[in-house]
Order: structure tokens, then C-alpha cells, then sequence
């Protein structure tokens, strides 16, 4: 009998054991500092969460945890107000006397307890995230069936903080729309992370996908192509698909989004594209374009001649109205304009264009489209907001508090950053993630280039061009997710991730600590999670010799 007992005693602690070596400390991104403790705390029906002030900030951080727990197990975790720890539980604390980064944490795991501090709510939640990764990938099961004994947190004391203020990933519904679900299911593995922005690229060529009330044609006709181009671009003779396209947001979808994404800390930064990209928005409303149209809904890919004339008061006031309505719906601090891509070729012999260049004693088209996003940023300021601009908002003289968004590579964020502005680096050779990731045969048609996961991994935001003091303007970094060749939700995570896991890292993680061999060691452990939450991620050769094949 006692035998007995003894062998299922040192069974079970080889079980346990070996679980632990699974989930060996493998967070993404890497904390600052982690020190490793022998023991495990368990989980148990009977654990609480304390919380220490208990509201709706910090709540959000309980919640995630006590939801997790139970969508996984079943079990109903009681999440209370209390200023001490105690035995059985994970005790979360607001507090600024560690000398943490706002988004930054403390979280220590003894066998007894589990304590969390922040000095914000959005550390409190990021912790989460961390305690997350160092459970079983039970823990993101949704049966309800799991066993909440064996979710164990291995002991260790970590101290953690991001190192750049945006850390981001960049969605193009244009293209192809995604449903509100997987905007979701991409915003809660951005959440698992710890990135902190959604840029939503709402509006362009092919397709206007938000709800204005005050221009419904926008939606009516604005968000529906006739037909989409088959293959690459590149394809001869061209060949279109003969089926409509379409779909939008409406306000109210958009703002539970809005809710869904700050329940988990990220912002959602709307993108209006303009004065380019804009043919969805003309063949709605022609009159807001230099020739008057008519247009169609563009169904291949590409830069389009037709734009918003910059010669007319009303295009102005139309895309005043636009924005208001779009601030209603995103608190964000940042609205992004795009600015990018935008041919001069109808302002240079439209009247109204002429006369504005004119008037405004402007020398060219490119000092024209200066105008146009210096007069919207005043407008966007006005009302307590910040612009961001694709890098081309520097050609002609670059607003004056606008934030750059360096995409045709660094450059654009070297001289944005010289002259004082803020930048964000996504530039397309590293953070382009509609670029293919493997030569091995068989991959998804995609745009082109060649982005491996370890070429993504390799990227530092802060130039050596730009000294100390001008590194400081970069914000951060984003990955973007163009999507003319992904149609498709389980396309979309293929192409996204892990490379956006490197993206998060090199937004968190310490410089010095990044080492891409112990990342790919903790990718390969996180797997069983992200295959229990299905995320359709590449599997494959992730280096950069894979180029070579
Ligand atoms: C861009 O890729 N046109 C910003
Ligand atoms: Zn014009």
C-alpha cells in the first residue's frame, strides 16, 4: 500500500517535472530580466485574484486571466478587491514605486502565491500575458474540460518593460475584407505579445470599408468591386474573377472593436487614405475628384491617376466630415492619413488644382500635396488629435507635427527623425509581411520580395544615422499585412505569423538580450499554444539561408 503510494507520488512528480521543462520560460517577447526559481505554483478551483485598486482599468487584467481559466477548465476563479497577497493567489497591484516603464510589470511566482505589480493597468495586463505563456498550452483550450490541477506556473521573478512606446500590426481590409471575429482572433494574438497598436487600413482603391452617415454612397457603392484580378499582378493576359466583392464595417461593428481591442491595452489607429488611394472614395463621390469621373471601384491592384483634387474647398470639407465621424468612432490619439502613393498627373491640368498651386503660391505638385496634409493636420489638431503620414508626406515639406511612417526603407524615418518628428519604422524589405517567407516550393502566390522569419527578427528600429537624442523620436516599429494577394483568414495568419512575433519582440525586448536561435528555441516551445488557439502560423525554414535554396 505505502509502495504503492510512493510510486504514484514520484510519477506524479515526474510529470510535473517534465511539464515544467515544457514550458521552460519560453516567453515571447523575451522579458528584461528573468530569474528562474525551482517550485511551481498550481492552480486550484479554490485560487483567488486580488486585486489592488479593483476597477475598470485594472479589472480588464482580472478579467482576461479569470476568462482564460474558465473558458479553459470550467472553473470560475473569484476576483476580489484586497490590498495584501495571500496563499492561493495571484495578487495584482498598481504600483509606481518600482521604477518601471508605464507598460511595464513585476511579476514574482512562488509555490504559494503569485504577485503581479504594475505601475499601470496596462502592465497588470501584460503580466497576465506573461503568466499566460508560462502555463500549459491547456490554458488557451476553449472546451471547458481541462484540468485545472495541472495548470502550474513554473517559480521565477520577472522584471519586465517595453522598449519602444508603439509596437504595432498593420491590417488591410481593402483588399480583402476579414470578419469582425478574425479582426478579433488577430488582435488577441497581437494581445498574447504585448503589442499595443492596431493600425486598421480602412479605405482604398479597391474597396471603402467603414460606415460615414453622412455619405452612405461611400458604403452603398464605395465598398463593392465588380470583379478582382486573379494571380500576380504581373500575369499576362490578365484575368478577372466575374464575381462582386464587398463588404464594410458599420459604426457600431467598428467601435466593438475599438472595445474589444483596449479591453487588451491596443490602440486602434484608423487609416483614411489620402489625397492617393482613393478611387473607391471618387467613384462614390466623383465629385471630389479633379475630372468629375465617372470611376468604378478599382478590381486590380496598383497606383490609380485619379485622386481627391486638392484645387476644391469641398474635398476638404467631405474629408473633414469623414474624419469627425471617424474620431467618433476611434479615440485614438493618432488618426493615419496615408499620403503615400499619390500620382500628380490630374493636378498638374486641373483648373482647380492650377488655381490652388497658385494661390497658395505653390511651385509644384508635390508642394500642392504638402498643402493638402499640412490643411488636414490643422484640422485633425484642432480637434485633440495627432496625423500620421506614409513617408511621402516629407516631399514638398512635411507638417508640422506629423509622425512618419518610414515604409520605402529607413530613409524617410532618418530624415523625419533629423527634423524633429516622430517616426515609426516599417519599412518594406523587413517588415512587409506580404512578402514571401520561404523559397520552398509550393508557397501562396504573394506581392514578392523575400522576408524569412530571421531576416524580420534581424531589424533595429534606431538607425546608426541618427544620434541618441534623434533615436528618441522613434516611436517604434510595425509589421504591415497588405492583403491583394490574401483572401483568405487562415491565409492572413499564415503570412503574419511568427513573423509578427519577431516584430513584437524587437518592440519589447532589450536590444542586447535579442538573440534569434533562442527565439526560434521559444517559438518552437510556444507552438502547442498557438496550434490550441489555431493559428494557421508558417511552418517551415525560418532562416535566411532558406534563400539559398
Ligand atoms: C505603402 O505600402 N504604399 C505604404
Ligand atoms: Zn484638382
Amino acid at each position: 500500500m505505502s509502495t504503492l503510494f510512493i510510486l504514484l507520488f514520484l510519477s506524479g512528480c515526474k510529470s510535473r517535472d517534465s511539464r515544467l521543462e515544457e514550458n521552460n520560460y519560453n516567453i515571447i517577447p523575451a522579458p528584461v530580466s528573468l530569474v528562474p526559481v525551482p517550485g511551481a505554483f498550481s492552480l486550484s478551483k479554490s485560487t483567488s485574484v486580488i486585486v489592488s485598486p479593483l476597477n475598470e482599468e485594472t479589472s480588464k487584467a482580472a478579467a482576461f486571466l479569470a476568462s482564460m481559466v474558465k473558458k479553459s477548465t470550467g472553473v470560475e476563479l473569484k476576483v476580489t478587491e484586497g490590498k495584501k497577497a495571500r496563499r492561493n493567489a495571484v495578487f495584482m497591484a498598481i504600483d509606481t514605486t518600482k521604477g518601471i516603464e508605464a507598460e511595464g510589470y513585476l511579476l514574482e511566482v512562488k509555490p504559494k502565491r503569485i504577485t503581479l505589480l504594475a505601475p499601470s493597468a496596462a502592465g497588470l495586463f501584460h503580466g497576465v500575458q506573461s503568466l499566460r505563456q508560462l502555463l500549459p498550452p491547456q490554458v488557451e483550450s476553449v472546451t471547458g474540460t481541462e484540468d485545472i490541477t495541472r495548470f502550474i506556473v513554473p517559480c521565477c521573478v520577472i522584471k519586465d518593460e517595453p522598449r519602444f512606446r508603439y509596437r504595432g500590426m498593420h491590417l488591410d481590409v481593402c483588399r480583402h475584407i476579414f470578419s469582425l471575429e478574425e479582426v478579433k482572433k488577430y488582435i488577441d494574438i497581437l494581445a498574447l505579445h504585448k503589442m499595443n497598436t492596431l493600425h486598421w487600413h480602412l479605405t482604398d482603391d479597391q474597396g471603402w470599408r467603414i460606415e460615414i452617415k453622412k455619405y452612405p454612397l461611400l458604403t452603398t457603392v464605395g465598398s463593392t468591386r465588380k470583379e478582382t484580378l486573379v494571380g500576380h499582378y504581373g500575369d499576362k493576359p490578365e484575368k478577372y474573377d466575374a464575381t462582386p466583392y464587398g463588404g464594410f464595417f458599420t459604426q457600431e461593428e467598428a467601435k466593438e472593436i475599438v472595445k474589444y481591442a483596449s479591453d487588451r491595452f491596443i490602440n486602434v489607429i484608423p487609416e483614411i487614405e489620402m489625397p492617393g488611394h482613393a478611387v473607391a472614395a471618387i467613384s462614390s463621390y466623383p465629385v471630389f475628384s479633379c475630372t468629375g469621373g465617372p470611376f468604378q471601384v478599382e478590381t486590380t491592384w496598383g497606383v490609380f491617376p485619379d485622386v481627391y483634387c486638392a484645387g476644391k474647398d469641398t474635398t476638404f470639407a467631405f474629408l473633414e466630415e469623414v474624419l469627425t465621424e471617424i474620431m467618433d468612432i476611434f479615440p485614438s490619439p493618432y488618426i493615419h492619413i496615408g499620403g503615400d502613393e499619390c500620382p500628380k498627373e490630374r493636378w498638374n491640368v486641373c483648373p482647380y488644382c492650377l488655381k490652388r498651386m497658385k494661390e497658395e503660391k505653390l511651385a509644384d505638385a508635390s508642394m500642392l500635396q504638402s498643402y493638402f496634409i499640412k490643411r488636414i493636420e490643422k484640422f485633425v489638431v484642432s480637434r485633440g488629435r495627432h496625423i500620421i503620414g506614409w513617408d511621402e508626406i516629407l516631399e514638398g515639406g512635411i507638417a508640422p507635427e506629423a509622425t512618419v511612417m518610414s515604409w520605402r526603407g529607413i530613409d524617410g524615418g532618418i530624415e523625419a527623425a533629423k527634423l524633429g518628428h516622430d517616426v515609426i519604422m516599417t519599412p518594406g524589405g523587413y517588415m512587409y509581411l506580404d512578402y514571401y517567407q520561404s523559397r520552398e516550393a509550393g508557397q501562396p502566390v504573394a506581392i514578392g520580395g523575400f522576408t524569412p522569419l530571421e531576416k524580420v527578427y534581424s531589424f533595429e528600429p534606431c538607425p546608426k544615422e541618427l544620434t541618441e537624442e534623434q533615436n528618441k523620436h522613434i516611436l517604434g516599429l510595425q509589421g504591415n499585412v497588405w492583403t491583394e494577394y490574401i483572401a483568405t483568414p487562415s491565409h492572413l495568419e499564415y503570412m503574419a505569423f511568427p513573423r509578427a512575433f519577431a516584430i513584437a519582440e524587437t518592440g519589447w525586448t532589450p536590444r542586447l538580450k535579442k538573440d534569434f536561435e533562442d527565439f526560434l528555441v521559444r517559438f518552437k516551445s510556444q507552438c502547442p499554444r498557438y496550434d490550441i488557439m489555431g493559428i494557421n502560423y508558417f511552418k517551415g525554414d525560418y532562416r535566411i539561408s532558406n534563400e539559398e535554396l
